[in-house]
C-alpha cells in the first residue's frame, strides 16, 4: 500500500476515546476508519500549488485584462492578455501557466519586447512561460489558442439546440484556464480580470463576469463585448460561453441564459432560484456577487453544473420537467461561498470547495423544499460514499483521505465523492456535536473572516480551533477533526441521517425482487425514491423481472436523466440488450461525465458483449464530447483514435 503520508496504522487501541454523548443520528458507520495517528503535512507547505509553474514570492499577478476574438472557422481565439504584476527582487521573472497556446509577443506598457520563454511541457501541467520583468509591472502576452485547447469546446451548429448557429464555450476547473489564458493559474492567487470578446455579430458571449454590453466591432459583421470582475477569484473561475443565447429573468438578482429553444422550459425548471438565494444568504450572510444568473449549456457540457462567479454553466440534463434536480443549482448556488469566496489554495483540498458546497446545498435544500426531501437526497449520497470507498480498495485507502496526495498527477483524479461526500459528512458530524446554531454562527463567520481568500486544510482546523473548539479537550477529542482530514476510511462518529422513506423503498425493493406485492404506489415515487429502488435491486434479475420494471417505473418514457441513469447500469449488469437503443440514445444526446463514463465502464465490465457495444457507440459518440469526459472514456474503451 502506499502511504504518501507518515500514517502510522494501529490496530485495535482506541487512541482517540469518544466521548460526550452521541448524538441522535449517530450511527455505527459500515465502514469504519483504522484507527491512525495522523501527521499532516506542515501548514505553510500546504500552501504550495504542485499544479502550477508560478513563483507569487517573486512576481504575482494581480489583474488579468483579456482583449480576445473568437474565431469559429479557425477554432482560435486570440489577441492579447495584459497582466498587472506585483514583483520583488532585482532581476524578477514572471512566472506563468500555459498549455498549448502559441505565444506571439511578449512586451510591456510602452510595447516594447520583453524577453521571454517557453519552458518544456509537462504531464497535466503545461509549458511555464518565463518573462524577465526589468521595471516592467504590466505585461501584454500576445497569444492565440489552438484547436483542441482542452477547457474549449467549439460546437458545430448541428451539436446545438437550434442547429443553426455555432457555438464555443470553456471550462477552466481545475487546470484547464492556461489552455485559452496565460496567466498565474493556481486557485491561491487570486486575481481580477477584465475582457472584450469580439464576435460574429449574430452571437452573444457572456462571461463570468459583469457584462457592460456590446458595441459593434472593429471588424464588420462582429460585435465585441465587455466584461468586468472587480473581485479577486481564482483564475479557474474564468468562463465564456459564445452562442445563440437569450436571456430570461427569474428574480430581481436572478436569471437564465440559454438557447432561444430552450428557454422557457429552463426558466420554469429553475423558477425557485431567487428564493434558494435567500435562503443561502439567510445561512450564511450577504450574496456577494451582484448577479446570479445561471447559463443552461449545450448537451455535451461536461458536468452537471459549474460554479463560474455571477454565471453558473448547468447542464440541460437536469431540466427534468418536474423541478426535481434543482438541488444542482442549490449546489452551484452554494459555491458563491465555499469555493469562490473562500476557495481550495490548491487542489489537495478540494474537500474544502467541495465538501463545505455539499453541505452548504443540503441546508438550503432543507430550508426551500423541507427536512424529508432532502433526507433523502443525503441518504442516497450516503449510499455513494459508501460504494466509493469499496470501490477505492476500502478504508485504509489513501484515495479516501479528504486532503489528499496529487503529486505527478491530474488534479482531475482528485473529483471522486470523498471531497464531495465524506467532506459534507464531516461537517455534518460537527454540527451534531456543537448544536446547528452555534455551527452556523461558526460558519457564518469563517465565511466572512476568510471572504476573497484561500485557504488549506491546516487553516480551516486552525480556526475551528480557535473559534469553534476553544481549548475544550472534551470537544477536540469528540471531533476527531485531524483523523477526519488526514486520515483515510470513515471516523466512527460519521453522521449518517437517514430516511424513513427510503427505508420502506428498500422494502419494495425486496419484495420486488422476490417476487411479492409492493406496499408502496410507484407511480407516485418521487425522484430519490425511483433512484434508490433501482438501485437495491439485486445486480441479478431474470428478463421477466426488468420488463416488469420498465412498465412498473414507465422506464421507456420517462425525461429523468438520474432515474434513466440508474435504470441503465441495472440494465447493462444483466446484458438486457432490450435497454440497448435507449442506452445508445443516452449516451449520443449528452456528455456528462458523471453519466458517460460509469456507463461505458460497466459495458466494458461485461467483457465482449458489452465491450463490442461500448466500441460501437463510442465511435459515435465521442466527437460530441468535451475533452474532460473524452479524456477518461479514452482510456477506458480504449479507442483513441
Ligand atoms: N466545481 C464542480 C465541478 C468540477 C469539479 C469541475 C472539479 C471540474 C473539476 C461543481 O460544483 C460540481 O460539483 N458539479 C457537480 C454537481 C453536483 C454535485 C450537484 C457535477 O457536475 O456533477
Ligand atoms: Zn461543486
Amino acid at each position: 500500500m502506499k502511504l504518501p503520508l507518515p500514517l502510522l496504522l494501529l490496530s485495535g487501541t482506541a487512541l482517540i476515546a469518544a466521548c460526550g454523548k452521541p448524538a441522535a443520528e449517530t450511527t455505527t458507520p459500515p465502514v469504519l476508519a483504522p484507527v491512525v495517528v495522523v501527521q499532516a503535512p506542515p501548514a505553510a507547505e500546504q500552501l504550495r500549488d504542485i499544479h502550477s509553474f508560478a513563483d507569487p514570492a517573486i512576481a504575482r499577478v494581480t489583474h488579468v485584462d483579456l482583449d480576445l476574438a473568437a474565431d469559429f472557422k479557425q477554432r482560435r481565439l486570440g489577441g492579447t492578455a495584459t497582466l498587472k504584476v506585483e514583483a520583488d527582487g532585482d532581476e524578477p521573472v514572471l512566472t506563468l501557466d500555459t498549455h498549448g497556446l502559441t505565444i506571439e509577443a511578449v512586451t510591456d506598457a510602452k510595447g516594447k519586447a520583453l524577453p521571454f520563454s517557453l519552458g518544456q511541457e509537462v504531464e497535466f501541467m503545461g509549458a511555464p512561460l518565463k518573462v524577465t520583468l526589468g521595471d516592467a509591472r504590466r505585461v501584454t502576452v500576445r497569444y492565440h489558442t489552438q484547436p483542441g485547447a482542452q477547457a474549449l469546446q467549439w460546437l458545430e451548429p448541428a451539436q446545438t439546440a437550434g442547429k443553426r448557429k455555432p457555438y464555443l464555450y470553456s471550462q477552466g476547473q481545475a487546470t484547464l484556464t492556461r489552455t485559452w489564458v496565460p496567466t498565474q493559474d493556481s486557485p491561491g492567487i487570486k486575481q481580477t480580470w477584465s475582457a472584450r470578446i469580439t464576435a460574429p455579430a449574430d452571437l452573444t458571449a457572456v462571461m463570468s463576469a459583469e457584462m457592460l454590453g456590446p458595441e459593434p466591432g472593429k471588424t464588420p459583421g462582429t460585435r465585441t463585448w465587455s466584461f468586468r470582475m472587480e473581485e479577486p477569484v481564482a483564475p479557474y473561475m474564468i468562463a465564456i460561453a459564445i452562442g445563440d443565447l437569450a436571456f430570461q429573468k427569474m428574480g430581481e438578482r436572478t436569471g437564465v441564459w440559454t438557447e432561444p429553444s430552450m428557454l422557457k422550459a429552463a426558466a420554469w425548471e429553475f423558477a425557485d432560484t431567487e428564493k434558494m438565494v435567500a435562503a443561502a444568504e439567510a445561512l450564511y450572510g450577504r450574496y456577494r456577487w451582484g448577479r446570479y444568473d445561471l447559463l443552461v449549456m449545450p448537451p455535451s457540457f461536461p458536468f452537471g453544473g459549474m460554479e463560474n462567479p455571477r454565471l453558473t454553466f448547468a447542464t440541460p440534463t437536469v431540466i427534468a420537467g418536474d423541478r426535481s434536480l434543482v438541488a444542482l443549482v442549490a449546489h452551484e448556488l452554494a459555491h458563491s461561498w465555499s469555493g469562490n469566496l473562500v476557495t481550495n489554495a490548491t487542489w489537495a483540498d478540494f474537500w474544502l470547495n467541495e465538501g463545505f458546497t455539499t453541505y452548504f446545498q443540503e441546508r438550503i435544500m432543507e430550508a426551500v423544499y423541507g427536512e424529508e426531501f432532502t433526507t433523502m437526497q443525503m441518504d442516497l449520497s450516503w449510499d455513494e460514499l459508501q460504494a466509493t470507498i469499496k470501490e477505492m480498495g476500502g478504508p485504509t485507502s489513501p484515495e479516501t483521505m479528504l486532503h489528499i496526495d496529487l503529486k505527478g498527477r491530474d488534479p482531475d483524479d482528485g473529483m471522486t465523492n470523498i471531497p464531495y461526500e465524506k467532506g459534507s459528512v464531516f461537517l455534518r458530524t460537527i454540527e451534531s456535536a456543537v448544536g446547528r446554531q452555534r455551527w452556523d454562527e461558526y460558519l457564518r463567520s469563517y465565511f466572512d473572516r476568510f471572504a476573497f481568500q484561500s485557504q488549506t486544510a491546516a487553516g480551516f482546523l486552525a480556526d475551528v480551533r480557535e473559534h469553534l473548539v476553544k481549548d475544550d479537550a472534551g470537544l477536540e477529542a469528540q471531533l476527531q477533526l485531524d483523523t477526519w482530514v488526514y486520515a483515510p476510511g470513515l471516523p466512527e462518529n460519521a453522521v449518517h441521517r437517514r430516511s424513513v422513506a427510503l427505508e420502506r423503498i428498500d422494502k419494495d425493493a425486496a419484495a420486488f425482487a422476490g417476487g411479492r406485492a409492493l406496499e408502496g404506489d410507484a407511480g407516485k415515487w418521487s425522484t430519490s425514491e425511483r433512484v434508490r429502488f433501482l438501485n437495491r435491486l439485486p445486480r441479478e434479475l431474470p428478463v421477466g423481472k426488468l420488463e416488469a420494471l420498465r412498465k412498473l417505473l414507465d422506464l421507456d418514457n420517462q425525461n429523468n436523466s438520474e432515474v434513466t441513469f440508474a435504470w441503465l447500469r441495472l440494465a447493462i449488469a444483466n446484458r438486457y440488450d432490450a435497454a440497448i437503443p435507449q442506452l445508445e440514445r443516452f449516451l449520443k444526446s449528452q456528455g456528462r461525465r458523471k453519466f458517460v463514463l460509469p456507463l461505458f465502464t460497466d459495458l466494458v465490465a461485461q467483457g465482449d458483449w458489452g465491450k463490442a457495444q461500448a466500441t460501437r457507440i463510442y465511435a459515435e459518440a465521442r466527437p460530441g464530447y468535451h475533452s474532460v469526459t473524452t479524456g477518461r472514456v479514452d482510456t477506458v474503451v480504449q479507442s483513441k483514435p
